[in-house]
C-alpha cells in the first residue's frame, strides 16, 4: 500500500482500471491509489495477464475490486464488461487505460522493417482500444456526465526514441484519440486527458531495448528526477478527482520536468568527456567546458 496519506478526492467515485498486471505496473499503482483516495473500482485485464500477472491480489487488496477479464481491442468483451459494470455499478465516474504492447519492440525490430501486422496490432492495442473503450461505455450507457477518463503516454509521442520504434505512432495516435473524443464528450463534463510518464521500470518498459540506458539519461536530464509508477498514480488520481474539472483534452507530463528540459551543464560536462576519451572533442575544436 502506498504510503501516500489519503485525501478522500475520489471518495465515492466508481471506475474502471484496465492494464494492472503485477506491482510494477503502472495501472497497477494507479489501482492502490484509487483505492486510498477512496474509489470503488473493477479491474481488468486479459486472460494470458491473469495467468502471469497478480491481478487476484490486486483485487484483494482494493476490497475484492471485481474483476473482469477482456481484451480490450474485442468489442463484444468489451460491450459485455461494460454492460456488466452498468449493472453492478449503476454508471461510473472513471475509466483508466494503462494498456501497452509492441510485438515490433519485443522482437526488437529496427523502425525501417516493422512487421506490419505486429504494427497494426500495436496501434490497436496501445491506441484503438482506447477509442473501443469509449464507444463499448457509451453504447451501454456506463459513463456518468463529468466522468473523467485518463489514458498513459509517453514523449515518443512529440519526439523521436530510437528504441521506442512503433509505440512512438501509437502514443501519438492515442493522444489524438483523446482530444477527438475529448471535444465530443465536453458537452457532458465528462474529460479525457493523457498523463504523460518518465520512463518506468515495469513489464512493457522494461522490454524496450536498451531501456536502463533511457531510464539514465531522463533521470540525469529531469530537474525532479524520474517520476516513479506509485508518483504517476497519485497524480493521476488528481485528474480522476472533481479538482480538475476543466482540464480536457491536455496531454499532462509527469515526468519530473524532463519535457521542458534543454541543456544542463553536467550533461554537456558527460557529452564533452566522452568524446575527449574518443580523442573527437579536440578533433571538432570545441572548446573545454569545465574544469579543464
Ligand atoms: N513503463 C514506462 O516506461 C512507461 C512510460 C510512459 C507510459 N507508459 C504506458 O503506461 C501504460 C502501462 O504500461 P506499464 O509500463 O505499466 O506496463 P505493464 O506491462 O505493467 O502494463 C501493460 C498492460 O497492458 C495489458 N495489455 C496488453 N494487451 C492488452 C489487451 N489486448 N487488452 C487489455 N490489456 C492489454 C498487459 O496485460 C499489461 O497489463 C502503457 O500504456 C505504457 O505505454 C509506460
Amino acid at each position: 500500500m502506498s504510503e501516500q496519506k489519503s485525501y478522500g478526492l475520489l471518495k465515492g467515485k466508481r471506475g474502471i482500471i484496465f492494464g494492472p498486471l503485477d506491482e510494477s505496473s503502472i495501472g497497477w499503482q494507479i489501482a492502490l491509489a484509487a483505492y486510498r483516495e477512496g474509489a470503488q473500482f473493477a479491474i481488468s485485464n486479459v486472460a494470458i495477464a491473469m495467468r502471469v500477472g497478480t491481478v487476484a491480489e490486486l483485487a484483494k487488496q482494493c476490497g475484492d475490486a471485481p474483476v473482469f477479464t477482456c481484451d480490450a481491442t474485442n468489442n463484444q468483451e468489451l460491450d459485455e464488461t461494460f454492460r456488466q459494470l452498468k449493472e453492478q455499478f449503476g454508471g461510473l465516474d472513471f475509466i483508466v487505460h494503462s494498456i501497452g504492447m509492441s510485438q515490433n519492440i519485443r522482437k526488437n525490430m529496427p523502425y525501417e522493417s516493422l512487421n506490419y501486422d505486429w504494427y497494426l496490432r500495436t496501434l490497436d492495442v496501445s491506441a484503438l482500444s482506447l477509442h473501443r473503450i469509449i464507444n463499448m461505455a457509451l453504447k451501454n450507457d456506463a459513463l456518468n456526465d463529468g466522468a473523467s477518463i485518463v489514458a498513459m503516454s509517453y514523449i515518443a509521442a512529440q519526439r523521436t526514441f530510437s528504441t521506442y520504434s512503433d509505440m512512438g505512432d501509437a502514443k501519438a495516435l492515442l493522444e489524438a484519440i483523446v482530444r477527438s473524443y475529448g471535444s465530443r464528450l465536453a458537452a457532458r463534463g465528462i474529460r479525457v486527458n493523457t498523463v504523460s510518464q518518465s520512463p518506468t521500470p515495469t513489464r512493457a518498459g522494461s522490454g524496450i531495448e536498451h531501456f536502463d540506458k533511457m531510464f539514465e539519461y531522463a533521470q540525469r536530464i529531469s530537474p525532479l528526477g524520474n517520476a516513479t509508477a506509485a508518483e504517476c498514480a497519485d497524480y493521476v488520481t488528481t485528474v480522476l478527482s472533481d479538482l480538475t474539472r476543466k482540464v480536457t483534452m491536455q496531454n499532462l507530463y509527469h515526468d519530473g520536468g524532463y519535457s521542458s528540459m534543454g541543456i544542463t551543464l553536467p550533461m554537456l560536462d558527460l557529452v564533452f568527456n566522452a568524446l575527449k576519451d574518443e580523442g573527437r572533442a579536440e578533433r571538432s575544436g570545441l572548446p573545454p567546458i569545465k574544469g579543464e
